[in-house]
C-alpha cells in the first residue's frame, strides 16, 4: 500500500506511476471523462461549490472540505486498505487466498459485474443533471454536486478495475461506459431505474434513498468479492454513499416535516394551494421510487447469482455474520412466487434465492426510513401514517411482474389497474405540481417553502453558509 499521491495528475493509492501503461491509458482516458461531465454532468454553471474531496482511506481524515470549481474536481482512484491476508469467505474456494489476479475461468462474469456497476454511476449523474437549476437552498444545491461528483468518482473506481485487470475488453468496456447515456433511445444504460428521469427534488430525495440504497447493497456484495482488488474498491465506495443515504433520507425527512406543519398550522390536509406537498403525493412517490428499487435486485431466483457465488465472485450481504456454513449447497429458501396465479410464496435452493436474500435485507433496511417519517407526523399530532406498498405492486421484474396488485397485496385485473393507478402512482398533474413548486432559492440562508432547513449544515459550517458560488 503506497501512501495516496495527491500530486498526481490522478490521484491514487494504487502507486499509479509505478505501472506507466496503466498510468498511460488512465490518463487518456480522462480527457473523455471530463467531456462526458462537461456535455452530460450539472448543467446550472457555478464558479466553485464547497465539496468533500477523498485524499485517503484511512479511518481519520479521508477527505477534505474546501470550495472548488467542479470541472478541477479531482476524481482520483482509492481502494480501501488490504488485509495483510485476506481469505475467502464463502462459495467453493472458501479459506484459500483471495486472489490479487483475475482468475482466467471467472473474466468474463467479473468484468460483468463490474460493467454493471460502473454503469449506474455516471448514469445518476445524467439523470440529475438538470436538478441545479431549481434547487431548494444552497444547501441542497451543495449536496446534490457532491453526490455527482462523488457518483463520477465511483466511474472512475471501476474503470480502474476494467483497466487494471481486464486488458484491451476492459478498456473498450470503459469508452462504452461514457457513450451509453440515461434515457438514450440508442444506448441506454442498463438497468431501468437509471433510465428513469428525476425531474424534481423530491425525485432527488426518493432516488438517494431507495434507489442509491440499492446501490449500496450492491456494493456490499461486492465487497466481500474473492477479486481483492474489487472488493477493496467497493469498501471504499461505501463510505462515500453513506452520505448519498444521508441526502435521501434527511430529504425526505424535511420534506414531511414541512408537510405535516402546514398541514397542522391550517388545520387541513389540502395543503398543495399553500404550496406545500400533499401526504398522498409523498406517498406516491414511495410507491414508484421503492417498486422500480425492487426490480434492480433481478429476479427471485437466479442460476448465475447462485454460480457467482459458488465462485466467490459476489457474497451476501455482511457475509461473514451469518451464521451457516457459507456455501449453502444444502440450504433452501422461501422465496415470493406466483403460486396458481395467487401471491404467495415458494421454497427453492438457497444458492438460486439469494437475490430475494438481498432484496429482504434492503426492504427492512427502507422500512426504517418509514418509521422514521412516520415520527415525525407522529410528533406533529397527525393520525396519517405512510407506508412501503406491497412487494408485488408496479412490479416489472421478477415473479410479479406479469401481474398487477395494489399497495395491500390485492391482486387486481389489467382494466382495475388502469382504472386506479393514478391513485398511487404519481400523474402527470401530481408531477406538474411537485414542479411548480421547484422554483431555485439561491439565497444563503434561505430555504423554498415545500420544505424545511436542514438540522445542521455540512462538516460543521452553518446552513447560511456559502455553500456554492454561482457563475
Ligand atoms: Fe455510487
Ligand atoms: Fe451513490
Amino acid at each position: 500500500m503506497s501512501t495516496p499521491d495527491y500530486a498526481e495528475k490522478i490521484p491514487n493509492n494504487v502507486s499509479l506511476n509505478e505501472d506507466r501503461r496503466l498510468q498511460r491509458a488512465l490518463e487518456s482516458w480522462q480527457p473523455n471523462f471530463l467531456s462526458w461531465w462537461e456535455s452530460m454532468g450539472p448543467t446550472l454553471p457555478t464558479e466553485d461549490v464547497y465539496l468533500r474531496t477523498a485524499v485517503n482511506v484511512g479511518r481519520e481524515g479521508w477527505a477534505q472540505f474546501g470550495h472548488v470549481p467542479m470541472r478541477d474536481y479531482r476524481w482520483g482512484i482509492f481502494l480501501a486498505e488490504r488485509e495483510g491476508d485476506r481469505r475467502i469467505a464463502f462459495g467453493a474456494h472458501k479459506g484459500e487466498p483471495a486472489w490479487q489476479k483475475v482468475p482466467g475461468e471467472y473474466r468474463a462474469e467479473l468484468q460483468r459485474l463490474i460493467v454493471i456497476q460502473g454503469d449506474t454511476e455516471p448514469a445518476s449523474v445524467e439523470q440529475q443533471r438538470n436538478l441545479g437549476a431549481t434547487a431548494p437552498s444552497l444547501y441542497d444545491l451543495r449536496n446534490l454536486f457532491q453526490v455527482n461528483v462523488e457518483e463520477g468518482r465511483h466511474l472512475w473506481a471501476m474503470v480502474y478495475l476494467l483497466h487494471a485487470y481486464f486488458g484491451r475488453e476492459g478498456r473498450e468496456e470503459a469508452e462504452e461506459l461514457l457513450h451509453r447515456n440515461s434515457g438514450s433511445e440508442d444506448s441506454p444504460r442498463i438497468l431501468g431505474a437509471f433510465n428513469e428521469e428525476t425531474p424534481d427534488w423530491l425525485s432527488f430525495y426518493m432516488f438517494t434513498y431507495f434507489t442509491d440504497r440499492d446501490g449500496k447493497y450492491q456494493l456490499g456484495t461486492l465487497k466481500e468479492s474473492a477479486f481483492d482488488p474489487l472488493s477493496r474498491t467497493c469498501e471504499f465506495m461505501l463510505k462515500e454513499e453513506a452520505h448519498h443515504m444521508f441526502v435521501g433520507t434527511t430529504g425526505v425527512d424535511r420534506v414531511v416535516e414541512r408537510t405535516a406543519q402546514v398541514m397542522v398550522e391550517n388545520d387541513t390536509d389540502d395543503i398543495a394551494a399553500r404550496g406545500a406537498i400533499p401526504l398522498p403525493v409523498i406517498q406516491k412517490y414511495i410507491n414508484f421510487h421503492y417498486s422500480v428499487s425492487l426490480d434492480l435486485f433481478g429476479g427471485e431466483t437466479s442460476t448465475n447469482v447462485a454460480n457467482y457465488y459458488t465462485a466467490g465472485l459476489k457474497g451476501r450481504w455482511l457475509e461473514e455474520r451469518r451464521k451457516d456454513d457459507h456455501l449453502l449447497a444444502s440450504d433452501s429458501i422461501m422465496v415470493d412466487a406466483l403460486a396458481d396465479g395467487e401471491i404467495g410464496q415458494t421454497e427453492v435452493a438457497a444458492l438460486v434465492g439469494l437475490n430475494t436474500d438481498l432484496r429482504r435485507e434492503y426492504i427492512s433496511d427502507c422500512a426504517g426510513g418509514v418509521k422514521r417519517w412516520n415520527r415525525i407526523l407522529e410528533q406533529a399530532g397527525l393520525p396519517q401514517r405512510l407506508y412501503l406498498p406491497h412487494i408485488a405492486f408496479n412490479r416489472k421484474v421478477g415473479a410479479f411482474a406479469p401481474i398487477e396488485a395494489s399497495p395491500t397485496g390485492e391482486r387486481l385485473s389489467a382494466g382495475e389497474w388502469d382504472a386506479r393507478k393514478g391513485q398511487w402512482l404519481p400523474t402527470e398533474t401530481d408531477k406538474t405540481f411537485v414542479r411548480s413548486l421547484m422554483q431555485p432559492v439561491y439565497q444563503r440562508g434561505k430555504i423554498a417553502a415545500w420544505i424545511a432547513p436542514p438540522r445542521n449544515g455540512i462538516n460543521g459550517q452553518p446552513f447560511d453558509y456559502d455553500y456554492v458560488h454561482l457563475a
